[in-house]
């Protein structure tokens, strides 16, 4: 393979295709970037009980997660240390041990070699040996406030340094929501996969001009929806999200974003609020935007946080506005929709996204529909929102491929971002985000093992 110039790819504001599209990048990717991030494994709620467990991939490495009989969590390469088959098929499940299918060596949910059939075919001190032919451990696994992360490396900052205060703010919201102080992952999630580069969807997250253009069609549908609703009625999560993308311009610009280390980034919310001066949480306006319809039991769940953390937090803790957290290189998290989203690439041009939804312990069930539903409308092959987004990454795939132009280009607010103590601030429509992920991703990739 000939050498790959990272260097000469990730210039100030401007990327070069080939980072989108070529192989080898591809593979150095997975590699430098998804090998030493800290990678979303999933959530503590899905191995709650001992002998649970879950399947999934960092980067693209294949891992088990389990709840030992001792109550930790541990996480493994799905291989065995035999002949290399898979040791586990199953997606999740609850089990004592995992039994290799091929020569059935056989684990313990802390990846112990328990067991080998014919085991005198093997020499005297093999007992010694079965020691060292457990299934063997990812380096780190850490969770945050219940929510697990993988690394494939020993090397570099401990997880809650890795996120940062912003970060861990949004997971702190996300739990903090939960009137008993808890999380539970629901059942089932939304796969959807798409024919383009996974950076064109964290890109596309922090994206705010193109809202109002390419989600032409739910603005328009929102319109109508709430034209025949009448002025007075009580406006659905979906539609009120969706009407918002056809804000003005100038309106984007206000909903700030945030720029942090390590590639990560935030916006601000954007839904229609008063100032909130004369309302109390009493009032059903301090959830969504003022006229967003309340979920049954509403008011019941705000009394329910107020008595867990008293009015002034519990305010604090419903009026946190943001949109989209985007933790890099691969993980979204917006705990006032309960939503979890997680790109697991495959190739250059290929990447599925898995979408979660949690439920709030202690609130009631119309919480947890209302959250269903609004991924549903956002995120599911049929939704009028997502499709979008999906279709103009295949489109910008295969347009890369086409002329002689070399670069894409990130130029727009880019001499107006204000340095914070945290980063730095930008206009809504600003595209420093997407520099700022260029940047963490020229770093990761510039640094040899
Ligand atoms: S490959 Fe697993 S027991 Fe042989
Ligand atoms: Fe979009």
């Amino acid at each position: 393979m000939h050498a790959i110039d990272i260097q000469a790819l990730v210039q100030p504001a401007r990327v070069h295709r080939r980072v989108y599209t070529d192989p080898a990048i591809f593979d150095l990717e997975m590699e430098r970037i998804f090998g030493r991030a800290w990678l979303y494994l999933g959530h503590e709620s899905q191995v709650r009980q001992r002998g649970d467990f879950f399947a999934t991939l960092l980067g693209r490495e294949r891992v088990i997660v389990t709840r030992h009989s001792d109550g930790s969590i541990r996480a493994f390469h799905n291989r065995c240390p035999h002949r290399g088959a898979m040791v586990c098929s199953e997606r999740r499940g609850n089990t004592p041990r995992f039994v290799c299918p091929y020569h059935a060596w056989t684990f313990g949910t802390d990846g112990r070699l328990v067991g080998v059939p014919h085991r005198r075919g093997y020499e005297a001190g093999f007992k010694e040996r079965m020691e060292s032919l457990g299934l063997e451990p990812i380096a780190r696994i850490d969770s945050y406030r219940g929510f697990l992360f993988g690394s494939l490396t020993d090397e570099g900052p401990s997880l809650a340094d890795y996120l940062g205060d912003d970060v861990r703010m949004a997971f702190d919201n996300f739990v903090d929501r939960a009137p008993d102080g808890d999380l539970d992952i629901a059942e089932g999630k939304l796969v959807q996969v798409f024919n383009a580069n996974w950076k064109l969807q964290i890109e596309n997250s922090i994206d705010l001009v193109h809202p109002p253009i390419l989600h032409y069609n739910a603005v328009e549908v929102s319109k109508e929806f709430l034209g025949a609703s009448g002025p007075d009625e009580p406006v659905p999560t979906a539609v009120d999200i969706f009407r918002s993308n056809g804000l003005p311009f100038e309106e984007w610009d206000e909903v700030r974003q945030y720029a942090l280390a390590n590639g990560h980034c935030y916006m601000k919310g954007f839904l229609q609020k008063s100032d909130g001066e004369q309302l109390t949480i009493e009032d059903e306006a301090r959830f969504g935007s003022d006229d967003q319809m309340p979920f049954e039991g509403q008011l019941d769940y705000k009394r329910a946080l107020v008595e867990r953390h008293g009015a002034a937090r519990a305010e604090e803790i419903l009026a946190f506005d943001r949109h989209n957290t985007i933790v890099y290189p691969n993980l979204f998290i917006n705990p006032r929709l309960q939503q979890v989203r997680v790109l697991q690439p495959t190739a250059a041009d290929r990447t599925e996204q898995h979408c979660y939804v949690f439920a709030l312990r202690g609130a009631p069930a119309a919480a947890l529909h209302t959250a269903v539903a609004f991924l549903t409308a956002s995120n599911s092959p049929a939704s009028i929102v997502t499709t979008d987004d999906h279709e103009i990454f295949e489109r910008i795939q295969a347009g890369l491929e086409s002329g002689e132009r070399e670069w894409l280009d990130l130029t727009r607010g880019v001499d107006r971002d204000v340095v914070t103590a945290t980063g730095r601030e930008a206009a809504g429509t600003s595209e420093l985000a997407m520099r700022n992920q260029h940047d963490a991703w020229k770093t990761y990739m510039m640094e040899a093992a």
